[in-house]
């Protein structure tokens, strides 16, 4: 079933209960080797359960009940492989939520310095840029030089998201020459132009999957193509 070499991932039929909550219902995906796979869709269809059930980051909490089954590189990695194996091959990196006690600018050029950018018309760029697309651009372009531990609870939400967005989509591109990636987004321009699959889920089941260029352009499912118009618009 999983021995195809291009695949990294295969899921079969997975499905997860927290409690006799049904979370995950009947997913199945085949997840390419090197290449990037984007999860889409509302707060709460099951995306970051999806995501952990890869590394068995949920199924051993109180109550946690998987079922199908996923293999990866044709091993299944709930009944042939320990969890220490598993999680050196395969990585969670969580969203950081805490800026930095640094200024503004130095939060969201952060992450590019340490890619080795100096130039300051490309930082000024990358800056700009990324706060823009986390929505507080305005709000903060006069006071890029003050500490970012004077931003209230949200810009400093919206702040982290900028300093992710900063390196995450390039870095990303760089990684997926030797990983397989599976991300989480709520963004769908960054989902878009970086991911290579698209997965949008809704209320646990998994919609619609496939080439992310189709899948925007061409939505086969009339309730993908209101949850990207609507993102979108
Ligand atoms: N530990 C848990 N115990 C019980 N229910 C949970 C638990 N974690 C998640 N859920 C429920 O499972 C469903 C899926 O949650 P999940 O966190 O996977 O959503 P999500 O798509 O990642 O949402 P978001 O975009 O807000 O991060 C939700 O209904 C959520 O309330
Ligand atoms: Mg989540």
């Amino acid at each position: 079933m999983a021995n195809n070499a291009d695949i990294k991932f295969n899921v079969d039929n997975l499905e997860l209960f927290y409690g006799n909550f049904k979370a995950l219902k009947g997913i199945d995906m085949e997840i390419k080797k090197n290449e990037i796979t984007a999860l889409i869709g509302p707060s709460g269809c099951g995306k970051s359960t999806f995501l952990k059930t890869l590394n068995r980051m949920n199924d051993l909490e109180d109550g946690v009940k998987v079922t199908g089954r996923i293999h990866l590189d044709g091993v299944d990695i709930y009944k042939e492989m320990d969890s220490i194996t598993l999680r050196h091959r395969v990585g969670m990196v969580f969203q950081q939520p805490n800026p930095f006690p640094k200024s503004i600018y130095d939060n969201v050029a952060y992450g590019p310095r340490i890619h080795g950018i100096r130039k300051k018309s490309q930082l000024d760029e990358i800056v700009e840029r990324s706060l823009r697309q986390a929505a507080i651009w305005d709000e903060l372009k006069d006071r890029l030089n003050k500490s970012a531990l004077g931003l209230s609870g949200g810009q400093q939400q919206r702040l982290c998201i900028a300093r992710t967005l900063a390196v995450q989509p390039d870095l990303a591109l760089e990684l997926k020459k030797d990983y397989t990636i599976v991300i989480v987004t709520h963004n769908m321009q960054q989902a878009s132009r970086i991911s290579d699959k698209t997965a949008f889920f809704l209320l646990g089941e998994l919609i619609e999957y496939g080439e992310t260029t189709e899948l925007f352009a061409n939505p086969k499912n009339p309730k993908t193509e209101e949850y990207i118009t609507g993102r979108f618009g």
